[in-house]
């Protein structure tokens, strides 16, 4: 069996003979939000399912490609689907598009994502900024061996959803006139949806929004050196807090409705 940094290179090798743009900055397209990869000029669609290493997605509208491709003229490249724990898949799996992302060389990774919002102050549709994490999945894709060629045995987490691209993030909100409140992301593994019960257990353990993604990339993106900035959009209140039960088609649709504003912000994250 080929090492992880074996594999990586291969990898890497594989996306290279594909498409020779190299951008320095990616973004992870969560639930719904994948329409934003048609917006890319001269692009390169790669599907997972081709790439050697990487697994195809399963849940209806994760859709899974590596798309390459210019956004105001800046190389980028977009997952447009990424893969779930809850699929069954081992972490070091999940977390293997976002190390591949830093072994060919980008240095900032957006990562995007559906969740439930858990403060009460929020509304479905809602774009927050992530300004930390509380990872409840049971899982670290760090366990094992360390990979000092990716990071330290122990990484420090203090700057995860690094400051200044936080306030990168806030500009390009302003310029939209857009008021982009911050909040800490609560991941869980799913698939069920949290109880209401659960849900209070997390307001009070801090988490303003709850998820079933992000936190394993972030932590193994944080470990290979890539800058992380998060954007949820808070598809449906978290469950309990209004009458409803939720359903992910819902969950979907509110975020299709969240793509105007969400490209507006990402474009101009970048264009700066
Ligand atoms: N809980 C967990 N994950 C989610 C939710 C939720 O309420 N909404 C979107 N993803």
């Amino acid at each position: 069996m080929n090492s992880l940094m074996e594999n990586l290179e291969e990898t890497k090798k594989y996306i290279l003979s594909k498409c020779d743009i190299k951008p320095e900055i990616a973004i992870t397209l969560g639930s719904g939000l994948g329409r934003f990869a048609e917006s890319l000029e001269d692009k390169v669609e790669i599907p997972y399912s081709e790439i050697p290493g990487f697994f195809q997605t399963t849940v209806q509208g994760h859709a899974g490609a590596l798309i390459f491709g210019k956004l105001g003229g800046k190389p980028i490249a977009c997952m447009k689907g990424r893969i779930h724990a809850y699929e069954g898949h081992a972490i070091d799996q999940v977390v293997y598009p976002v190390r591949v992302l830093a072994h060919l060389g980008v240095k900032k990774v957006i990562l995007t994502n559906a969740s439930g919002g858990i403060n009460k102050s929020y509304k479905p549709g809602q774009l927050v900024l992530i300004n930390d994490h509380i990872n409840l999945s049971g899982l670290n894709p760090l366990l094992g061996p360390n990979h000092s060629e990716l990071g330290v045995r122990f990484p420090d987490m203090t700057y995860t959803y690094c400051p200044e691209l936080r306030e990168q993030m806030q500009k390009a909100a302003s310029k939209q006139n857009y008021e982009l409140v911050e909040g800490v992301y609560s991941g869980v593994l799913g698939p069920s949806y949290e109880t209401p019960a659960e849900v209070r257990m997390l307001r009070t353990l801090g988490g303003d929004l709850v998820g079933m993604s992000t936190v394993n990339e972030a932590i193994a993106a944080h470990h290979a050196g890539l800058k992380v900035v998060g954007v949820s959009c808070v598809t449906n209140m978290a469950a309990g807090i209004l009458k409803e039960q939720l359903s992910h088609a819902d969950i979907e649709h509110e975020a299709n409705k969240a793509m105007e504003v969400f490209m507006k912000l990402i474009t101009d994250f970048i264009a700066e």
